[in-house]
């Protein structure tokens, strides 16, 4: 079985092909990040027009470097919301052009479920069973449950957009009547992750996106500071917007923020970065594994473009008890493999969509 999966529904445009036992064959992603730079932060009409530009070749290149043929494909899934709905439309579009086209099925996918869905592809293509649980040294690696643990499982997604907490019963099944087979636990009541990392790094001076900034930054820094976890007791849900105004106070109490005259001190703002990337991690995990055995889960799985964080997914394997999968870093940002894969099991429980299939910005997960 081929699935073509496309994904859209912010600043990436992204095409994957993506085969039998969630074996990855190809994904091509096109980001629009260094246009986005530019104004600190991604406009939604220039993300648009970029999708528009983009699309075309990213299939090709997609379709080509699976070595497959077009008519091989057996379905196309793509995202129809949560997003830009001006992102969205050029990705639901380009997919109901590519299904009519080959006869094959239109299969729309929830990008926060696709999300989930990237610890199943395979990544880097090998043999079924050659792959085991291999968090590798350096923590970087793909982290994966080796054989599948069971449901339930807690999942958190941990993007620019969302921080969820979601329980996943299982995969979807129409037929048993669990076609919503997640059910959501916890959010963000502020700003989620990826945003705080990319607001934490406004306030640091790094670049945009701030997370990967951030981690670099932190990889050499001083333990010099330290800020008070937020864990928003009694509830699975997050917030990160008092953790941001610490971040602010005391940068400017060390004198980094606004920056001044003459530059910063280099330490001071990685001891800053440091601290406030042990803060979300510690966080996060904690409240994860926490929920995690509340719910009797089996296993764990992270995901997200904060997941693709080095310090994350090496706590989560430290610490946690259960099995935890978490997607090649690759894959943890916005990708075409993890819609496509999400759309395979669609696919297979015969959830595909009609061809009015519309654009859902704000789709949500587990309600
Ligand atoms: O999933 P994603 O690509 O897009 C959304 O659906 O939002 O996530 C992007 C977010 C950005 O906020 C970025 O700063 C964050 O993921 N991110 C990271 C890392 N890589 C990306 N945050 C922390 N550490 C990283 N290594
Ligand atoms: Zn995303």
């Amino acid at each position: 079985m081929l699935i073509l999966g496309i994904e859209t529904s912010c600043d990436e445009t992204a095409v994957a092909v993506v085969g039998d036992n969630g074996l990855m064959l190809s994904n091509t992603v096109a980001t629009q990040v260094e246009v986005h730079a530019r104004y600190g932060g991604i406009v939604p009409e220039v993300a648009s027009r970029q999708h528009v530009l983009a699309m075309g070749p990213v299939v090709r290149k997609a379709v080509a470097d699976a070595g497959v043929s077009w008519a091989d494909i057996d379905a196309v899934a793509v995202t129809h919301g949560p997003g830009l709905a001006g992102s969205l439309i050029v990705g639901v579009n380009a997919a109901k052009g590519i299904a009519a086209s080959l006869g094959k099925p239109l299969v729309g996918v929830n990008h926060l479920e696709g999300h989930i869905y990237g610890a199943w592809v395979q990544h880097p293509p090998q043999p079924m069973g050659a792959h085991k649980a291999t968090p590798g040294a350096s923590g970087s690696a793909r982290v994966d449950f080796g054989i599948e643990p069971g449901f339930p499982l807690m999942c958190l997604i941990v993007s620019g957009g969302h921080t969820e907490l979601v329980l996943m019963l299982g995969h979807p099944d129409n037929a048993a009547g669990s076609a919503n087979a997640f059910s959501l636990k916890g959010e963000t009541r502020d700003d989620a992750a990826g945003e705080a990392f990319d607001k934490a790094a406004r306030v640091l001076g790094l670049p945009y996106p701030g997370g990967p900034e951030i981690q670099r930054l932190a990889e050499n820094a001083p333990t010099t500071e330290r800020f008070t976890r937020p864990y928003v007791r009694g509830s699975d849900d997050f917030s990160f917007s008092g953790l941001k105004s610490a971040l602010i106070r005391r940068a400017r109490e060390v004198g980094v923020y606004p920056a001044p005259e003459g530059g910063v001190d280099r330490q001071t703002v990685a001891a800053l970065a440091k601290a406030f990337q042990s803060a979300v991690v510690d966080v996060l995990v904690r409240k994860t594994l926490e929920a995690a055995e509340r719910h009797d889960c089996r296993g764990i799985v992270v995901a997200g473009g904060v997941a693709a964080n080095k310090a994350l997914r090496m706590k989560f394997v430290a610490e946690s008890p259960l099995p935890v999968a978490v997607p090649h870093p690759s894959l943890c940002t916005d990708n075409g493999a993890m819609i496509a894969m999400s759309g395979m099991y669609r696919f297979k429980a015969g959830m595909v969509s009609d061809f009015s299939l519309d654009v859902d910005p704000g789709l949500r997960i587990g309600q």
